[in-house]
């Protein structure tokens, strides 16, 4: 049975990740920031005993430690699915509020490669050998050209894409991939903050994407993939 540790998954897509892996028969480490006992990752938990349940605020580096130690068994995918897309009154020539930078930075672009680091021995150790984040069409710099706002997300996602490309020619030679994948426009409480009022993907379609595009990863320079499988160009 393959293993996975999947952050922010309480909600969203991590959520629905989280259910399609745990049916899938994986091992499943699910973190979420707050765990209480009556919410849909603690009922998927019920359904399937493969999947248990961690606290985890992925900023908090002392925490990441501590669940490195928990865990030591092989983890064959670590997913970095936790992301943070900060008020967008805070991040527009409106206002550009440092404090909210600093929460986002953190959260989406440092979080991805702490975690990465703090489990490499178990990934290593691993038969998948896996590193993922979910990044955004929002980091293309090709594709974005025209569009303005939402500074900080976006600069955050492409200072993530950076962090797995970085890390990728590191590790490489260990036989491990790096994967960063892109959701697609997904119907979530992120999407719903950002103001989004166009079509979106439901959580099922986008998550069963980027399952295929993990299952995949293979000798391939890494490149952001969108759920679909399409490359997004930088
Ligand atoms: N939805 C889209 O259209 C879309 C598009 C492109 C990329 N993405 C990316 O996809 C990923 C999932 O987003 P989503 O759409 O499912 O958003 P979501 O419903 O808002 O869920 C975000 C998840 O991240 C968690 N999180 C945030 N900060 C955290 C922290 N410091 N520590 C631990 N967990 C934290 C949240 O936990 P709490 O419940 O505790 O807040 C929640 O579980 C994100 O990386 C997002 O940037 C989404």
């Amino acid at each position: 049975m393959p293993t996975i540790l999947i952050t922010g998954a309480n909600r969203g897509i991590g959520l629905e990740l989280a259910r399609q892996y745990a049916k899938a028969d994986w091992r499943v480490i699910a973190t979420a920031r707050a765990v209480a006992p009556a919410t849909e990752l603690a009922s998927v938990a019920q359904q399937h005993s493969n999947l248990s349940i961690d606290p985890l605020d992925v900023t908090d580096n002392d925490a990441i430690a501590a669940l490195s130690k928990k865990h030591r068994e092989p983890l064959d995918v670590l997913l970095n699915n936790a992301g943070w897309l900060g008020d967008p009154r805070k991040q527009g020539l409106g206002e550009l509020d440092a404090k909210v930078f600093e929460t986002v930075m953190r959260t989406n672009a440092y979080a991805p490669l702490a975690m990465a680091r703090a489990f490499l021995p178990q990934i290593e150790a691993s038969a998948q050998k896996n590193i993922v984040v979910l990044t955004s069409g929002l980091s293309s710099l090709a594709n974005t050209r025209n569009f303005g706002n939402l500074y900080f997300y976006r600069m955050s996602k492409a200072a993530a894409n950076m962090a797995m490309r970085a890390l990728q020619a590191d590790l490489r030679a260990k036989g491990i991939e790096v994967g960063i994948l892109a959701p697609g426009i997904v119907d979530t409480r992120l999407l719903r903050q950002s103001g989004w009022t166009g079509e979106a993907l439901d959580p099922e379609t986008s998550a069963a994407g980027v399952i295929r595009n993990i299952a995949r990863l293979k000798g391939q320079d890494p490149q952001i993939h969108l759920y679909s499988g399409d490359a997004v160009p930088w």
